[in-house]
C-alpha cells in the first residue's frame, strides 16, 4: 500500500519508536479517542517509524489491539476503519541520515502539499539527540508556513548536566516554543485541578500556608514491580524515575504562587520559581529501600544498589513555606496504587471543650486525590452525638464518579497530544524547569552512590509501605505517613 495524495493543510504527526510499547498502549489510543471526540485536525496523518520492518496493515492491526487490550479503550469498527486508513508506518534506523530522506519523501507524498508536523520522540532516551540532529540536518525541523514541533518523552536527561546538554542539543535544531517536554503526570485531570482547586476558590487559599498547615505529604505508591522494563530502570532508580518529574511537578502545584495570567509561560515561571526555593536536601532527610526479590530481575546488574522505593523530606524557602516540612514517597511493589497529596493543617490553638486527659485529636487535613479514586477529600472533627468528651474525624468528599459520571477521566495522553498539535506548553516542562528540578534531585542522588552506608538501601517486602525506615524517619518529625484517599478504584 502506498500513500494516496491528500488535500494540503493537513498535520503530520510523526512517532520515532513506534514499535514500542508506549506507541501500542498509549499514544494511538489517545488519538484515536481525541478523534472519536472530533478534536484532531480535520486532516492528518500518523506515521510510525522504528527499525523493525512491518506492514501499514500489521501496524495497523498492532495499534488496534493496543487500543483495546492494552489501553481497555472501546474500539468500534466504523471509527477505528476510518481512523486506521490515517495511520502508516515506515521503517527506519533513526540513527541513519537516510532513514530521515525516506521517511521526509513519504510525508510529502502522504500531505501533498503544506503541513504541520508534530514529531513525538517515543525512542530510547539514547537517540534524542540524534534525532533532532538529523531532523535539523534534513531540513525537517524548517518552519516556513507550516509549523513543526517535537515532543519529548521522559527520561530527559540522567541529571543536571545530561539535561542541559539535552538542551543545548535541542535548542541547536528547534527554539523551546517548539519543543514540548512531556510529563504526564500534568496531563491528569486531577493534577490540574489543583491550580483551580487552589485559586478557583476563595475559602482554601487563605489558609495555603505556613500560618495554617502543619506539613504536607505526597505519595505515589504503585503495585507493579519494574517488570520488563528493568533494564531502563536498573540505571536509573525511583528518584529519576518519579522524583524528579511527577513528584516535584506535584509538589509544584501545590506550592506555587498563583500566576496572574493562565498563560503558558506565567504559570512556568512560578514553578520554576518554588522549584528554586527548595532547600538542598541532606542525605539524613531521606531513605531509600528496594524491594526483595528485584534483583532477580532480568536486567537488573548483581548486587544492584538501585532503590524501588525513596522517601524524602525538603523545605521550601519562602515566605509562604518556610519550615514547612514537605514529605515526599515513591516506590513499587507496594500493597496499592495511590497518588495523592495530604495537606495536614495545624491543631487548634487551645481546646475548651472538657475532653478526657491525654485526648489526642486528630488534626483537620484535605486530600487531593490524584488516582484511583479521583476527587477531594476534607476531613474535620466533629462532636459525637449524645457524648459531651468524645469528638470523632469525620469527611467531606468529593468523588469525580459521583460529580461527573462514571466514564473514566481521559487518560493523560489524550490532553496532552491534542495541546502539543494545538501549540499549548502549559501541561509541558520548561527548559529551565527540568534543570531546576534536576538540580533538586543530583544531590541526594549523588550522596547515595557516594555513601553507600548511613543510612543504606533498606529491603522491604513485596506489598508492604516501603521500608520501616521510612516509618521511622516521618515518626522522628510527631508525624505518622497516612492517606486520605479511599482504597478502591472504581
Ligand atoms: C512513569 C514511570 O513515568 O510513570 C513508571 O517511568 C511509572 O515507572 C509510571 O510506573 C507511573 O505512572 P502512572 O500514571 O501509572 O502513575
Amino acid at each position: 500500500m502506498s500513500p494516496g495524495n491528500e488535500a494540503s493543510n493537513s498535520t503530520s504527526i510523526v512517532i520515532f519508536g513506534a514499535s514500542g510499547d508506549l506507541t501500542a498502549r498509549k499514544l494511538v489510543p489517545a488519538l484515536f479517542n481525541q478523534y472519536r471526540k472530533g478534536r484532531l485536525p480535520k486532516e492528518f496523518h500518523v506515521v510510525g517509524t522504528a527499525r523493525t520492518e512491518i506492514s501499514h496493515e500489521h501496524f495497523r492491526e498492532d495499534m488496534r489491539q493496543g487500543v483495546e487490550e492494552l489501553a481497555h479503550k472501546v474500539c468500534p469498527a466504523d471509527e477505528w476503519k476510518d481512523f486506521c486508513q490515517r495511520l502508516w508506518y515506515i521503517q527506519g534506523d533513526s540513527k541513519q541520515s537516510g532513514a530521515y530522506a525516506e521517511l521526509d519523501e513519504f510525508l510529502q507524498k502522504l500531505e501533498g502539499g503544506p503541513a504541520d508536523r508534530l514529531y513525538y520522540l517515543a525512542t530510547a532516551p539514547s537517540l534524542f539527540p540524534v534525532i533532532v540532529q538529523e531532523l535539523g540536518k534534513s531540513g525537517m525541523a524548517q518552519e516556513q508556513d507550516n509549523w513543526r514541533r517535537i515532543v519529548i518523552e521522559k527520561p530527559f536527561g540522567k541529571d543536571r548536566k545530561s539535561a542541559e546538554a539535552l538542551n543545548h542539543a535541542i535548542h541547536a535544531v528547534f527554539n523551546e516554543a517548539q519543543v514540548y517536554r512531556i510529563d504526564h503526570y500534568l496531563g491528569k485531570e486531577t493534577a490540574q485541578n489543583i491550580l483551580y482547586f487552589r485559586f478557583l476558590n476563595t475559602i482554601f487559599e487563605p489558609i495555603w500556608n505556613r500560618n495554617y498547615i502543619s506539613h504536607v505529604q505526597i505519595t505515589v505508591a504503585e503495585t507493579v514491580d519494574v517488570e520488563h522494563r528493568a533494564g531502563y530502570y536498573d540505571k536509573a532508580g525511583v528518584l529519576r524515575d518519579m522524583f524528579q518529574n511527577h513528584l516535584l511537578q506535584l509538589l509544584a502545584l501545590v506550592t506555587m504562587e498563583p500566576p496572574a495570567t493562565f498563560a503558558a509561560d506565567a504559570v512556568r515561571n512560578e514553578k520554576v520559581k518554588v522549584l528554586q526555593a527548595v532547600r538542598s536536601i541532606p542525605i539524613e532527610d531521606t531513605v531509600r529501600g528496594q524491594y526483595e526479590g528485584y534483583v532477580q530481575a532480568e536486567g537488573v546488574v548483581e548486587d544492584s544498589q538501585t532503590p524501588s522505593y525513596a522517601a524524602l523530606k525538603l523545605y521550601i524557602d519562602n515566605w509562604r513555606w518556610q519550615s514547612v516540612p514537605f514529605y515526599l514517597r515513591s516506590g513499587k511493589a507496594l500493597p496499592r496504587k495511590a497518588s495523592e497529596v495530604v495537606v495536614e493543617f495545624k491543631s487548634p490553638p487551645h481546646v475548651m471543650f472538657p475532653l478526657p486527659e491525654g485526648y489526642t485529636l486528630t488534626s483537620n487535613f484535605i486530600s487531593l486525590c490524584i488516582q484511583p479514586d479521583e476527587g477531594i477529600h476534607l476531613r474535620f472533627e466533629t462532636k459525637v452525638p449524645d457524648s459531651p468528651k468524645e469528638t470523632r474525624s469525620v469527611e467531606m468528599d468529593f468523588h469525580y464518579r459521583e460529580s461527573f459520571g462514571n466514564e473514566p477521566l481521559p487518560d493523560a495522553y489524550e490532553r496532552l497530544i491534542v495541546d502539543a498539535i494545538n501549540g499549548d506548553p502549559s501541561l509541558f516542562t520548561r527548559s529551565d524547569e527540568i534543570e531546576v528540578a534536576w538540580g533538586i534531585i543530583d544531590p541526594v542522588q549523588n550522596a547515595w552512590e557516594q555513601t553507600p552506608a548511613a543510612p543504606g538501601l533498606a529491603k522491604y517486602g513485596r506489598g508492604t509501605w516501603g521500608p520501616a525506615e521510612a516509618d521511622a524517619f516521618i515518626q522522628r518529625d510527631g508525624f505518622t505517613w497516612h492517606f486520605g484517599c479511599p482504597d478502591h478504584e472504581h
